[in-house]
C-alpha cells in the first residue's frame, strides 16, 4: 500500500499568527494543518517515487481541476527538475479535466466531469474523501482503454465515509475535517490560500450558498 505522511487526529496544527495569511481569510481558519512547505518537500519525494516507478513510459498528466491545479503544478515542475538533471528521463505531456461534486462542505452525491481530450497514464488530484469521484473518473477513463493509469493524490481524508478507495500514490493522510487552501475551497473560496488549513465553523457560514 502507498505509504505516506500521516497528520493524525489529534494533531492541533499551527497558529495561524505563525505564518503569512492573507488578510481577508484571518478571522475565517482555525489553524494552518499543512504549511506550504512541508507539501513541497513531500511533492517533491512524490515526484522521485513516480519517476522511478514509471520507468521509461510516456507520461499523459491529467489534472483533476479545479482543486488539484497547485498539487498538479509543483508535482510536475518536480518531475521536470528530475528529467533534467538524470540520465533517465521520461516523455511528458498534459491534459485537463474538470470535476465537481461539492455544495458548501457536503457532497451533492452527483459527480460533473467536463473536458479532457487525451486520457491515459497518470491522474493528478487534490483530495479523496469518500473516492466517489475518483473512482466515477477512472471508469470514465478505463473506457479510453490506457496502457496503464495511476492515481496520484495530494491528500486522503480518513472518514466512515469513504469507499475503501486509494490512489497508487499519496502525500498525507490527514483527518476527518473541511480543509481549504492550496487549490482546496469552500464554494470557490480559500483556493488562494498557500497552506492547508481548518475552515472554522463560522466561515462556514459566511461562505455558505
Ligand atoms: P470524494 O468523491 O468524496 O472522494 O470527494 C472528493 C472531492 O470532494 C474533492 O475533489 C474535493 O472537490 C471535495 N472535497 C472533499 N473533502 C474536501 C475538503 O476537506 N476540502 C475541500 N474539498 C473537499
Ligand atoms: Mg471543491
Amino acid at each position: 500500500m502507498a505509504s505516506c505522511l500521516q497528520i493524525a487526529d489529534d494533531e492541533k496544527g499551527h497558529d495561524l499568527d505563525l505564518f503569512c495569511v492573507p488578510r481577508h481569510y484571518e478571522s475565517d481558519l482555525d489553524k494552518v494543518i499543512i504549511p506550504h512547505g512541508l507539501i513541497m518537500d513531500r511533492t517533491e519525494r512524490l515526484a522521485r517515487d513516480i519517476i522511478q516507478d514509471m520507468g521509461g513510459h510516456h507520461i499523459v498528466a491529467l489534472c483533476v481541476l479545479k482543486g488539484g491545479y497547485k498539487f498538479f503544478a509543483d508535482l510536475l515542475d518536480y518531475i521536470k527538475v528530475l528529467n533534467h538533471n538524470s540520465d533517465k528521463s521520461v516523455p511528458l505531456t498534459v491534459d485537463f479535466i474538470r470535476v465537481k461534486s461539492y455544495c458548501n462542505d457536503k457532497s451533492t452525491n452527483s459527480v460533473k466531469v467536463i473536458g479532457g481530450d487525451e486520457l491515459s497514464n497518470l491522474s493528478g488530484k487534490d483530495i479523496v474523501e469518500t473516492g466517489r469521484t475518483m473512482q466515477t473518473l477512472l471508469s470514465l477513463l478505463s473506457e479510453c482503454n490506457p496502457k496503464m493509469v495511476k492515481v496520484v493524490s495530494l491528500l486522503v481524508k480518513r472518514t466512515p465515509r469513504s469507499s475503501g478507495y486509494r490512489p497508487d500514490y499519496i502525500g498525507f493522510e490527514v483527518p476527518d475535517a473541511f480543509l481549504v487552501g492550496y487549490a482546496l475551497d469552500y464554494n470557490e473560496y480559500f483556493r488562494d490560500l498557500s497552506h492547508i488549513c481548518i475552515l472554522n465553523d463560522q466561515a462556514k457560514e459566511k461562505y455558505k450558498v
